[in-house]
C-alpha cells in the first residue's frame, strides 16, 4: 500500500514514541532506516542485506561496483517485526567473487543511509587459493552503548565476522525482550554497525541468546528464539527442515559448518541430538559434511568450547563426554584440516587439538566482562588475565594463522598457526 510521505512522517513520529521507551536510542531524524544496512548469507555469488524500517514502505536495495556505476536495484521483502517497525530482506545475485560491491537502502526513490555508502566483498569462489581473513567475536552485553571492539576489527579488514553466540544476553523468549536485544545489537551507535558497514556478519546463537543461563531445547517458547533469528540473523539457508539453525558456507578453499548448539540439546542426552534425533541428524549432517567436503580447511563453529578444562561442566562439550570423545574420533579418523572455533567462556585460549582432541580457536567476551583462563594445559596459552578479546583467523594455502587480540587496542595477546593437512 502506498502512502503519502506526511502519514509516513506521522507513523514514524507514533512509532519512535511508542518504542522509545524501550529503545532510547532511535533517532527520528535518522528516516525511516532505523538498523541496518547488514550484510549475511554471503556467498562468492550472493549475499542478503537486511535493514529495519520504522514504516511499511515500499523499499529496494541498489548495488553494484564502488561508486555504483551501472547499479542493479532489488526489491526488499518486508515482514511486520514484533517491535513495532518492519524488517526487511534483499537477495543480491549474480555477483563476481572476491569483488567488492557498493549498496544503498532505497526507498520512496531516495537513498536512506548514515555516512559513506555501505560496501561488501564476495567470498572468493569454491577452490580458489585466495587468502582471506575472518574475526571470531562472542559474548557482548554492552550494546546499544560501546562497542569499539568492533572498530578494533575494521582495523583488521576482516571478509566477515562469525558471531558465535550470546549475540546480547536477552535471557528470555518474550518476544519483545528478543526484539529489543537484536536492535541494541544493530544500533547505529553501536560499534557492530560500523564494522557492518564494511563486513558480512554470520552468526548462531548460544544459551543467553537463546533462552537462558545454561538452558537446552526445551526451554518454553524455543520457537520463539526460531522465529526472531528468522526475522532479525541474515543467515544462510537451514540445513534442518524441523528450525535447528545449523547452516554451512564455502570460501576458497575452506568449509564452515555452523552448529546449533542449543536448540537440539537435552540435558544428560545430547548436545547436538538429543531432541528429535529422529527426524534429522545435527551430528549426521556435520560428519556426512567433512567427510564429503573437497576444502583444506573445515571450520566447525560451536558456541560451546571443545577444550575440556576450559569448558563448562554443566554446558560445554564436557558435560557430554560420550558424545565428544566419538565426535573427535570421528571427526579424525574420517577427515583433516578440522578446526573448531568457539565462544562462551568469557577468555580466550589457543589449542592444536593436544588438548581439545581437534584444533581450537576460543575467544569470548568480545564486548562483556571478561574471565582469566581456568588453570590447564592449552598448547599455544589462554589468558592468565582478565581481557576483552575476539580472535583474527587468516587463511592461508600454508597454514591457518590465529591471533587472540585485545577488543581495546587489537593488541595481540596469543597466536597458534596451525599447518595446512
Ligand atoms: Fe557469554
Amino acid at each position: 500500500m502506498k502512502r503519502g510521505p506526511g502519514l509516513a512522517l506521522v507513523l514514524v513520529l507514533v512509532g519512535a514514541l511508542l518504542f522509545g521507551a524501550a529503545h532510547q536510542r532511535l533517532a527520528v531524524a535518522a528516516g525511516p532506516l532505523t538498523h541496518g544496512p547488514v550484510v549475511g548469507a554471503l556467498t562468492h555469488s550472493s549475499a542478503r542485506v537486511w535493514f529495519r524500517l520504522a514504516v511499511e514502505a515500499a523499499a529496494t536495495v541498489r548495488w553494484g561496483r564502488p561508486d555504483l556505476a551501472g547499479a542493479s536495484e532489488v526489491e526488499a521483502r518486508l515482514r511486520r517485526a514484533p517491535d513495532g517497525g518492519w524488517v526487511a530482506t534483499a537477495d543480491l545475485a549474480g555477483l563476481e567473487p572476491d569483488s567488492v560491491y557498493h549498496y544503498q537502502v532505497v526507498v520512496g526513490r531516495r537513498a536512506v543511509a548514515r555516512g559513506p555508502v555501505p560496501r561488501l566483498r564476495t567470498l572468493p569462489s569454491p577452490g580458489s587459493e585466495t587468502p582471506f581473513r575472518f574475526c571470531l567475536a562472542s559474548c557482548q552485553s554492552r550494546a546499544p552503548v560501546g562497542g569499539e571492539a568492533f572498530d578494533r576489527m575494521a582495523d583488521l579488514d576482516p571478509l566477515f565476522v562469525i558471531q558465535a553466540g550470546d549475540f546480547g544476553y536477552p535471557n528470555s523468549t518474550d518476544e519483545r525482550v528478543q526484539a529489543a536485544n537484536y536492535l541494541a545489537q544493530y544500533d547505529p551507535a553501536y560499534g557492530l554497525s560500523r564494522l557492518l558497514r564494511r563486513a558480512a556478519l554470520y552468526h548462531v546463537w548460544d544459551d543467553h541468546d537463546f533462552g537462558g543461563n545454561n538452558v537446552d531445547g526445551t526451554v518454553p517458547g524455543a520457537e520463539v528464539s526460531r522465529r526472531l533469528y528468522s526475522l532479525y540473523a541474515s543467515h544462510l539457508p537451514l540445513a534442518c527442515p524441523g528450525g535447528a539453525i545449523a547452516q554451512s558456507f564455502v570460501c576458497g578453499r575452506s568449509e564452515f559448518f555452523l552448529l546449533d548448539t542449543r536448540s537440539r540439546r537435552l540435558k544428560g542426552v545430547g548436545l547436538l541430538d538429543g531432541l528429535d534425533a529422529a527426524e534429522w541428524s545435527q551430528r549426521g549432517w556435520l560428519l556426512e559434511g567433512l567427510e564429503r567436503s573437497t576444502a583444506r580447511w573445515k571450520f566447525v563453529v560451536s558456541s560451546v568450547p571443545l577444550h575440556p578444562v576450559l569448558g563448562n561442566r554443566e554446558d560445554s562439550w564436557c558435560a557430554f563426554p560420550e558424545e565428544r570423545e566419538a565426535l573427535i574420533r570421528d571427526v579424525r579418523d574420517h577427515t583433516s584440516g578440522v578446526i573448531f572455533l568457539t565462544g562462551d567462556r568469557h577468555t580466550a585460549m589457543l589449542d592444536d587439538g593436544t588438548n581439545s582432541g581437534l584444533p581450537e580457536i576460543n575467544s569470548g567476551a568480545v564486548d562483556a566482562r571478561p574471565r582469566r583462563a581456568p588453570r590447564g594445559s592449552y598448547s599455544h596459552g589462554a589468558l592468565e588475565t582478565a581481557q576483552s578479546n575476539f580472535a583474527l583467523v587468516e587463511v592461508g594455502p600454508e597454514a591457518v594463522r590465529a591471533s587472540i587480540r585485545s577488543s581495546d587496542d587489537g593488541a595481540t595477546l596469543l597466536e597458534m598457526a596451525v599447518p595446512a593437512p
